[in-house]
């Protein structure tokens, strides 16, 4: 029997094939100038994590993001927040992601919006970002880390890259008082890819390794009134043309439950963070 690598197993469950080509059809039978996008345009979907572009913007304030800072985009997915934090903030982003589709993805719509010129995007691997020692003043990862068992090679590698006095931003998901137990979920068809720990095993080890907490925040109440919300609105008037399905496939809508079930068991909590390298 074969054995699948690790990078083989992300990419099986996040490809999908013509995804960057199924988003600009979506938007032109909206009637977008698909050949001229904005931002705008592709924010509902561009925005892989619960929320979309709210907790993105929310997040880059409180990290005090600003004209020329370069940020690395840890598994960058389609690119949106990156071209999110070039256009309403100014920064030189470098997107890395492991999943090719995403990849190939991200490139299409960063040219699309004219954003290629402060937006890079990288095929690669967390464990092994493709940047030099201290050669970026953020590293932003937002729903990531529960796709990566190695957490200590993880941020291991995210203060690799960091320079000193630079910011880590993180919105990420992390396991609740329980065990998630619904799959499959956005990130995991099954346990074997959700290696979900609590917020508190990420902490202190962080705390450890050198960083300072400015901000920690439990967003697991808000993250679970917007998917209640986003769920019952998609109930009421059916999918929207720019569905997240493009995404995440035809298991979308049991995917979407299956999180806010495990949101109010307490199986998962959101967090939003602002730590600082000392
Ligand atoms: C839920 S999506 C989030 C995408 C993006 N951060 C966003 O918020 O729009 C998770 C992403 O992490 C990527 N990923 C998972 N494991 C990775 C790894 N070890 N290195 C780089 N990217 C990874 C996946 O390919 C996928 O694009």
């Amino acid at each position: 029997m074969a054995v699948s690598t690790y990078e083989e197993t992300v990419n099986a469950h996040y490809s999908r094939k013509d995804v960057g080509e199924n988003i600009l059809e979506a938007l032109e039978k909206a009637g977008k100038d698909v050949k001229a996008l904005t931002v705008e345009d592709l924010a509902p979907i561009e925005e892989f994590h619960i929320g979309g572009r709210k907790p993105t913007l929310e997040l880059a304030r409180l990290a005090e993001l600003s004209e020329g800072m370069r940020v690395v985009d840890v598994g960058c997915g389609i690119g949106g927040p990156a071209r999110a934090l070039a256009h309403y903030f100014g920064c030189e982003v470098v997107g890395v992601d492991l999943t090719e589709a995403f990849c190939a993805a991200a490139n299409l719509l960063t040219e699309r919006t004219g954003l290629a010129h402060k937006v890079t995007i990288r095929h690669g691997s967390a464990l092994d970002l493709p940047l030099e020692d201290r050669s970026v003043d953020v590293v932003w990862m937002q729903h990531v880390g529960m796709n990566i068992q190695d957490k200590a090679g993880l941020f291991r590698e995210l203060r690799r890259v960091l320079r000193p006095e630079g910011k880590l931003a993180l919105y990420e998901v992390f396991a609740g008082t329980k065990p998630a137990e619904y799959f499959p979920v956005p990130w995991a068809s099954g346990p074997e890819l959700s290696h979900l720990v609590t917020p508190e095993e990420i902490r202190k080890p962080l705390e450890s390794a050198g960083f300072r907490i400015e901000a920690w925040n439990d967003v697991t109440q808000a993250s679970t009134d917007w998917f209640r919300a986003a769920m019952e609105k998609a109930m009421k008037e059916g999918p929207p043309s720019l569905s997240r399905g493009i995404l995440m496939g035809p298991e979308f809508p049991i995917k979407a439950a299956n999180v806010l079930r495990n949101l109010e068991e307490d199986r998962l909590r959101v967090i939003q963070a602002v730590l600082t390298l000392k």
